[in-house]
């Protein structure tokens, strides 16, 4: 595996694969890698030969008072995970390479609507940040295909918005969430939790399949599956910031008849906020 710090060598390297026709699929990352995020590069086999990850903690995607100085930061561990992936080019850029006249003033990507609803509400400017570091490293790399993890499925869907509304020629594959086996999705912030906290993370996926079961044995009354569900969490001991069926393609509320539907849910233990969402 090669590893590049500079846009430059990401450059060179990338058009040297491309004169050769070979077709090269990026995998965005922040570092900390776990199974969920090699995941991601085994799918990325599926569509061209050439394989880039960048690893690169985004200070215009984290909120003043969010966890950017303490993100976990592991890059002896993660370059390992990479090479055993197969991954071919690792871009580690630090944060002057990606922000040359600082975050703060740097041009931005704006994704209306999408951006403001579910975690946008409770972390304003955080899909802008991940817009814009997104659609530069899209710039820098030029990959014909690129893989995003459901995981994290606001993020997929403001990225497959912001791809189509800028006609950025590189395709969008969403690859599915990766649980440990009591089915708490994997996630670099899991580490933030106590052995007590521990135990009870799994319920959010637990109220999500009973939602979801829900459902699909005919259930309609939106408003009260996510109350149940929100009710459920915080009597775990949650802090609940959302828990609601949507619509799969838009997140807005689904229609009565709706049948293409996500359920959708974060909540805060102790230091951590996660995340996770069921399809239908
Ligand atoms: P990060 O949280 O490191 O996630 C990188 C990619 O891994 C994302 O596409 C995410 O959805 C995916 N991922 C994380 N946990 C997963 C799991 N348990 N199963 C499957 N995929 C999983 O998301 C980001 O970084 C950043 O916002 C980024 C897109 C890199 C922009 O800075």
């Amino acid at each position: 595996m090669q590893t590049a710090v500079t846009i430059h060598a990401v450059r060179v390297q990338v058009a040297a694969w491309r004169k050769h026709g070979e077709r090269v699929v990026f995998v965005p990352t922040m570092g900390n890698l776990h199974a969920g995020h090699v995941s991601l590069l085994e799918a990325a086999k599926q569509h061209g030969e050439r394989f880039v990850a960048s690893i690169f903690v985004n200070p215009m995607q984290f909120g003043p008072n969010e966890d950017f100085n303490h993100y976990p930061r592991t890059p002896q561990r993660d370059t390992g995970m990479l090479a055993a992936a197969g991954c071919d080019l690792m871009f580690t850029p630090d944060v002057a390479e990606m922000y040359p006249n600082g975050a703060d003033l740097a041009a931005r990507v704006e994704v209306p609507g999408i951006s403001e609803i579910l975690c946008g509400k409770f972390r304003p400017g955080h899909f802008q940040g991940v817009a814009t570091v997104v659609a530069k490293l899209f710039n820098i790399v030029t990959p014909d295909v690129a893989i995003f993890g459901e995981k994290d499925f606001q993020q997929l869907v403001v990225i497959r918005r912001m791809t189509a509304d800028l006609c950025l020629p590189v395709r969008i594959v969403g690859a599915p969430t990766v649980r440990e086996s009591d089915g708490l999705a994997m996630s670099s912030r899991n580490q933030y939790l106590t052995a007590e906290e521990r135990r009870i993370a799994p319920i959010i996926y637990r109220e999500l399949t009973r939602a979801r079961d829900a459902l699909l044995a005919g259930a309609r009354d939106f408003a009260r599956l996510d109350a149940l569900g929100a009710r459920a969490l915080e009597a775990a001991g949650f802090t609940v910031d959302y828990f609601c069926v949507r619509d799969r393609l838009t997140l807005d509320a689904p229609r009565p008849g709706a049948h293409e539907l996500v359920i959708l849910a974060a909540a805060r233990l102790g230091r951590a906020r996660l995340i996770d969402n069921i399809q239908l």
